[in-house]
C-alpha cells in the first residue's frame, strides 16, 4: 500500500493550530476587554497579564491592538508557551513583539509587575478544583493588579453544563468535538476532552483533556470578593430576536436566562 493511501488527516494535525480555530475567539475576547475598560475607567489600559495563557494567542491580540500596549503571558507549561511563540508572537510585527513577554510560572506566583487588566479565560481557573485554591489564585491577582486595575474571567453554566454529553460542531476543514465525559455531583467535578474528526474519519483522540471543577457563579462572585474586589458584575449575553441565539453583546446583570448552555464574562474591579 503506499504512504498516499495510508496517509490519514489526522497524522498532520497540529492540535494548538486546531484549538486556536476551533476555541477561542480572541478578537471578541479583546473587543470585550477594551470597551469594558472604557465605559469603566477614564484612562487608557497598557499593560495586560493573560493567566493561564497557552500559546498566548489573546496576549498577541492585546498587543496587535495598540502601540502602547503590553502583554505579559503566565502559564506554567513551557512547551504550550514555545508553540506561541513560534507560531503567534513571530507573526506580529517586529516592534509588536518586544512588547509581549511569557513567563513560565504557576499563576498563584506572578511575576512582580503591575497589570491594569488581568485575564482568567477559557474557563481555565476552573482547573483549580478546591475553594483554598480557588481563594489563593483570586488573592494573588488582587495583591498584584493595579489600584484602579480589572479581572476579567469567563464562566460557563446551564442546566447542561453537568450533563455527559458529546457536542460536535463544523469548523474550515475538520470538525470540533467537545466531550464532557463525566461529572460527580457531590464534588462538582467534571472531566472534559476536547477531539478534532477530519473528513477521511482520522481523528485527534484527547488532544485535550480537562479535569475541572465546574464552579457556579454564586461561588466564583463570593471567593472574588472574599479575595478583596470591590466589585463584582456579572456581564450576561443579549438574544438575536431573530434567530433565538445568543447575540454576542453582554451587559450587565443581575438575572440570567435559564439556558441549557451559556457563556458569560465576570468583571472584577480592584
Ligand atoms: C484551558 S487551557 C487554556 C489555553 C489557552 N487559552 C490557549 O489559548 O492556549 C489551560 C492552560 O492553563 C495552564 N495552567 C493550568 N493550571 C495552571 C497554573 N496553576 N498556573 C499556570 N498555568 C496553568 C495549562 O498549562 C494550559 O495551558
Amino acid at each position: 500500500m503506499s504512504s498516499a493511501v495510508t496517509h490519514r488527516e489526522a497524522d498532520d494535525a497540529d492540535r494548538h493550530d486546531l484549538y486556536q480555530r476551533a476555541v477561542q475567539d480572541v478578537e471578541s475576547e479583546i473587543d470585550f476587554v477594551t470597551q469594558t475598560w472604557a465605559s469603566l475607567r477614564d484612562r487608557p489600559a497598557a499593560l495586560l497579564r493573560e493567566d493561564f495563557c497557552g500559546t498566548a494567542n489573546t496576549t498577541c491580540e492585546w498587543v496587535r491592538r495598540h502601540s502602547s500596549h503590553r502583554g505579559l503571558g503566565v502559564d506554567f507549561d513551557g512547551a504550550v508557551q514555545d508553540w506561541g511563540r513560534v507560531h503567534n508572537i513571530t507573526r506580529l510585527d517586529p516592534e509588536a513583539r518586544g512588547r509581549v513577554e511569557l513567563v513560565t510560572a504557576d499563576v498563584t506566583a506572578p511575576p512582580p509587575v503591575t497589570p491594569d487588566i488581568v485575564l482568567a479565560m477559557n474557563f481555565s481557573y476552573y482547573l483549580l478544583m478546591d475553594r483554598a485554591d480557588l481563594l489563593r489564585y483570586f488573592r494573588s491577582v488582587h495583591a498584584s493588579i493595579a489600584g484602579d486595575g480589572i479581572f476579567f474571567l469567563d464562566a460557563y453554566g446551564g442546566y447542561e453544563a453537568p450533563m455527559v454529553l458529546e457536542e460536535k460542531r463544523d469548523c474550515d476543514g475538520f470538525t470540533y468535538v467537545w466531550e464532557q465525559a463525566a461529572f460527580n455531583p457531590i464534588d462538582s467535578r467534571m472531566h472534559c476532552r476536547i477531539h478534532f474528526e477530519f473528513e477521511d474519519g482520522s481523528r485527534v483522540e484527547s488532544a485535550f483533556d480537562y479535569h475541572w471543577r465546574l464552579w457556579t457563579l454564586p461561588e466564583i462572585r463570593e471567593l472574588l470578593e472574599e479575595a478583596g474586589f470591590s466589585k463584582v458584575t456579572i456581564y450576561w449575553e443579549g438574544t438575536d430576536e431573530a434567530s433565538g441565539e445568543g447575540d454576542g453583546v453582554y451587559r450587565p446583570a443581575t438575572v440570567g436566562d435559564a439556558d441549557p448552555g451559556w457563556v458569560c464574562y465576570i468583571v472584577a474591579e480592584a
